[in-house]
Formats: C-alpha cells, sequence, structure tokens
C-alpha cells in the first residue's frame, strides 16, 4: 500500500514506513517461536504498538500463527478485558473466514455478549451486558477455553498491559496467570509504558507473572539508521533533505520516535523539493504554534509552583538534580522540600519522566515551548 505521506503518524501500514526496528523485532519473534512470551517496556510514543503490528506483518507472511491484538488502555475493570479479548477474537475470526458467524455465537452468548451490525458498515461489532449476572471469572475462562479448543497457536498481544492493576476486582493478576499457564498454545507480547509497574510485575518474587515473559525495553532508533531512512523517503519522491539537517532534526528531539515522524510528516507535507534548514525551523515554530491552546491549558490544571518546575525543567531539557540548590536558585524556586513534592506530582501525572540520566519534560513538543516562555 502506498501512503500520500511516508511518514505514519498513527498505526502502521507496512515493512516500507517503518523504520529498522530488526533486531528486536528478530529477538521477539525468536522468543515466540520458542514459545517464551515478551514483555516491551518504554516511554509512550517510542514504537511499542508499532512494533508489535510489525512482528505480526512478519509473522502473518510467513507463519501459520494465529494474532490477537488487544489494546487495554481504556479498560477499567475485568469485564472491560473480557469485552476487549472478547473483540480481538471477532476481528481475527472475521479477517480469517466466511463463516466465522455461526462459529463464534456460542462463546459470545458465553460470554454475554451481543453481536450488532454497525448500520453504515455492516460490519459486526461486539456488546456486552453488563447487568446480567455473571462471574467475569468464568468469562476470561470461557474465552480461553475457545482458544485451546482451535486447535491453533495463538499469539496474543495485550497493549498497554499494567492496565490491569488498576482494576477494580481482587487478585485480576492471579487469575489471569493462573488461566494463562494452561494454555500451552498461546504466547502473549506484554506491553506497556509505565516500566515501573510493570517491571515489577514481572520481576518481583511472589507476584502472579514472576519471571513468566522476557523483558526488553524498546530503546531508540539509532541516529545513523533513522536518518538514511528520512533521506530516502524524500528521494523517493525526487525530493531533497541534506543529512545534516536531518539529523539536527534528531538531535533535537532526542531520536524520539513520534515526534521525529510529526516533524517529519509536516515538513513532507509543504510538498517544496529542496528542503531547507529554514523551513524546518519554520515547520517545528508552527507545530508549537498550533499546540498552544492546549499548553496555556496545562498551565491552569497546574499549580504555580508545578507549573515553575516544568518550565525550569525545560529550560536545561534533561537535569539530572532538580532539587539541587544550584539548580533552585537558578530558577527562583521554592525550596528543595517543595520542588520534590512538585517533581513527585508532575510524575505521576505523566508530565515529567525520570530516565536514570535525568528528569525531562515527557512531551518534547511542551518541552520546547516551554523553554522558549
Ligand atoms: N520504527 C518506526 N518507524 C517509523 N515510525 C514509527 C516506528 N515506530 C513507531 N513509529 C511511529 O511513532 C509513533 C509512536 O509509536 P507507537 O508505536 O504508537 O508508540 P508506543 O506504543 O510506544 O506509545 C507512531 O506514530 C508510529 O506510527
Ligand atoms: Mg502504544
Amino acid at each position: 500500500m502506498k501512503t500520500n505521506n511516508p511518514f505514519v503518524i498513527s498505526g502502521y501500514i507496512s515493512s516500507d514506513y517503518f523504520c529498522n526496528r530488526e533486531l528486536e523485532t528478530e529477538k521477539i519473534i525468536s522468543a515466540l517461536k520458542n514459545e517464551r512470551n515478551i514483555t516491551l517496556l518504554s516511554l509512550r510514543r517510542i514504537g511499542k504498538t508499532g512494533i508489535i503490528k510489525h512482528v505480526f506483518n512478519q509473522l502473518s507472511a510467513t507463519e501459520n500463527y494465529r494474532l490477537l491484538y488487544l489494546d487495554i488502555l481504556p479498560t477499567t475493570c475485568l469485564s472491560d478485558f473480557v469485552r476487549e479479548f472478547g473483540k480481538a477474537i471477532l476481528v481475527e475470526e472475521q479477517n480469517r473466514s466466511g463463516n466465522y458467524l455461526k462459529k463464534i455465537t456460542k462463546l459470545i452468548s458465553g460470554i454475554r455478549g451481543k453481536l450488532t451490525f454497525n448500520q453504515l458498515t455492516g460490519i459486526p461489532e461486539l456488546e456486552i451486558d453488563y447487568k446480567k449476572p455473571h462471574e467475569t471469572e468464568k468469562d476470561v475462562a470461557t474465552i480461553c477455553q475457545y482458544l485451546e479448543e482451535q486447535d491453533s497457536r495463538y499469539i496474543i498481544a495485550i497493549d498497554e498491559f499494567q492496565q490491569i492493576v488498576n482494576y477494580p476486582e481482587k487478585n485480576v493478576e492471579a487469575l489471569l496467570r493462573t488461566q494463562i499457564q494452561q494454555h500451552n498454545s498461546i504466547n502473549f507480547i506484554f506491553s506497556g509504558s509505565n516500566k515501573h509497574i510493570l517491571s515489577s510485575m514481572f520481576s518481583q518474587y511472589g507476584r502472579p507473572f514472576y519471571q513468566s515473559s522476557d523483558i526488553m525495553n524498546l530503546g531508540r532508533i539509532s541516529k545513523n539508521i533513522y536518518s538514511e531512512f528520512i533521506v530516502n523517503h524524500f528521494a523517493k519522491y525526487k525530493r531533497s533533505i541534506e543529512i545534516e539537517l536531518v539529523n539536527e532534526v534528531l538531535d533535537d528531539y532526542d531520536c524520539y520516535t513520534f515526534y521525529v515522524q510529526y516533524i517529519f510528516n509536516q515538513i513532507f507535507a509543504t510538498q517544496i523539493t529542496k528542503i531547507t534548514h529554514e523551513l524546518v525551523v519554520e515547520i517545528a515554530q508552527q507545530i508549537l504554534v498550533e499546540r498552544e491552546y492546549i499548553y496555556y491549558n496545562y498551565k491552569n490544571l497546574l499549580t504555580n509552583n508545578q507549573f515553575a518546575l516544568m518550565k525550569a525543567i525545560a529550560k536545561e531539557w534533561k537535569v539530572e538534580r532538580p532539587n539541587s540548590g544550584e539548580f533552585i536558585k537558578k530558577y527562583n524556586l521554592i525550596q528543595a522540600s517543595s520542588v520534590n513534592v512538585s517533581l513527585k506530582s508532575l510524575i505521576n501525572k505523566d508530565m515529567i519522566y525520570e530516565d536514570g540520566n535525568g528528569y525531562q519534560v515527557y512531551d518534547l513538543f511542551f518541552s520546547k515551548w516551554l523553554a522558549r516562555l
């Protein structure tokens, strides 16, 4: 499939528009083929969902797996989880065969589900009757049983898996682990942005998922590979951009996948044949202006101390010790204890992150905007 813009900023199209990740893809596929589960960890917007889709794309071309993808970010309880699980099966069955409806009717009613048909597209959708009395735990078992009966190997990707720790039901981890363990024909890719929650889930002795999966920290795409990808895509459309200029952008945004894709998407959209430094600066500026209303809104949602701290961190881009006397003095912040309180709250809100080398504003466009204030 060909796109109008080769710098894709949502979803996965094909390997042509997906930069590298060869080693990581190979490692994930090898784990799965050897019947090991694998967990992907990274900051948001680095490329976890992308690589899951890429792995599925490769597997569907070469192997005989059945592939289910569940994004559980919007789920807040076990019933939501069951609905997403059911939906993933529905989608997979739909893509496979013409005669799937009859086949899955029993499963759907077994989990209190109802198939409805979208009036515009005619595509079946799944609704769950939450009012019917039920035991959600049994629903999970019913689904796993269904998969077992298919007599095929399944790979199930559960994206934003850390979400399950917020479910109000007790022992969700144990329940899922027990179900999962019973089925040798299923392997999992778990993925999530909350490193802290997920890594303790898999590495803390006594937790149900302890050592049940390999762990992969998904890093940045390396600069030389990314710049080549970018230059080549321009060249394919008979347009030119100097590699030095691309490298400047990559440095400026720490090779952070989403921001890089977004900027080059916008630069590409100009249709200009020869990309200049001035154009890149203008586009970057324009992006911040377009987002300004969101950033003013953030300002209203934060306390003055929190906002002052965000601004100070943004001005440095990355700060090793934001509670040091030197930093506090330089930016007229109040005192270390108050900085610590703000910092904790900003980390909880995912406005700031810490990666072992220092603290940074999570949204890099916001960081650039703050630094100019
Ligand atoms: N290897 C890649 N090459 C090109 N674009 C990518 C790549 N990986 C991710 N992206 C793009 O970067 C953005 C963020 O990736 P995503 O997979 O959604 O991140 P995450 O799941 O870690 O939050 C998306 O717009 C996606 O299309
Ligand atoms: Mg994702």
